[in-house]
């Protein structure tokens, strides 16, 4: 006998391919990590500390009676990475005050129903000068262009490639050392999801895919070195460095994005 219904299947790349009624799972998961980042905003200013905002996320994630993924994971102990300043990634919440002009990103993963949504973006204590504006502006729209070509055969290169080509003809550059992760039911699968890379190479698009898009992009060199606390990833020329992230899934046509901002509140307002 055959089964009338497609059973889970997986790519020979390991690429878990998710059924249409899973989408609704990772929405929902989307969607709460997103609207925990909207309300963010009002705690980012200057003299606040990153363990207030830490806080504040932790218990946004308990009052949703959602899990927050981070908590635990390989030791890590708190429900938000936030990454400051030349911080590229993975930094730890503090007591050290933001300043005026500081830029971070934040990133949140929550687990709702078993399902995991991951979503990252950038916030300014007070004024950002010219040169910030542009690399956040840079960095937002080279995640939004990556989005742009995901849809059923394209390829996880035409997504590196549409961020780098366009980060690089900023003269800006492309974080080597982090990539985007397939997710679902677990925090991160296969494939690497790489932010450079060339058009029409890795693995197929195909409906039914789950992963994130997290492109990290520098004003100086793309070279990082993570710190003695084994977490903090800062770029070795002390240059800044800006992240947004999205979690995502390929629909027939395009595209998915679990981590949209209803409020509108994704990219910030200047
Ligand atoms: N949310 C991060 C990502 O985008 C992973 C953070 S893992 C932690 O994949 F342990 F550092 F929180
Ligand atoms: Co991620
Ligand atoms: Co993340």
């Amino acid at each position: 006998m055959f089964k009338k219904s497609a059973e889970p299947r997986r790519t020979r790349d390991g690429i878990n391919i998710f059924q249409e009624e899973d989408f609704a799972g990772m929405h929902k998961a989307g969607a709460l990590a997103s609207e925990i980042l909207d309300q963010v905003k009002d705690l980012v200013f200057v003299g606040q500390t990153t363990a207030e905002i830490d806080k504040f996320i932790e218990t946004k994630v308990d009052e949703a009676g959602a899990t927050s993924a981070t908590i635990g994971y390989r030791g890590y102990q708190h429900a938000s990475c936030i990454s400051v300043n030349h911080v590229v990634c993975h930094g730890i919440p503090s007591d050290k005050r933001l300043k005026d002009g500081d830029i971070l990103n934040i990133d949140v993963t929550v687990i709702v129903d078993g399902w995991y949504g991951d979503t990252s973006r950038m916030y300014v204590a007070g004024k950002p000068s010219r040169k910030v504006e542009r690399l956040l502006d840079v960095t937002h729209d080279s995640l939004m262009r990556a989005i742009d070509v995901v849809k059923p055969g394209n390829t996880f290169g035409d997504i590196g490639h549409a961020i780098q080509s366009y980060v690089e003809a900023e003269r800006m550059s492309v974080v080597r050392d982090f990539c985007g992760h397939g997710l679902g039911r677990v925090f991160h699968a296969p494939p690497n999801v790489l932010h450079y890379g060339r058009a029409g190479t890795g693995p197929v698009l195909e409906e039914g895919m789950f992963f994130t898009i997290e492109p990290m992009v520098n004003l100086g060199r793309p070279e990082t070195k993570v710190l003695a606390d084994e977490w903090t990833a800062v770029t070795r020329d002390k240059s800044l460095s800006a992240q947004f992230e999205h979690s995502i899934g390929v629909t027939a046509t395009g595209c998915d994005i679990f981590t949209l901002s209803k409020a509108g509140l994704f990219h910030p307002t200047y």
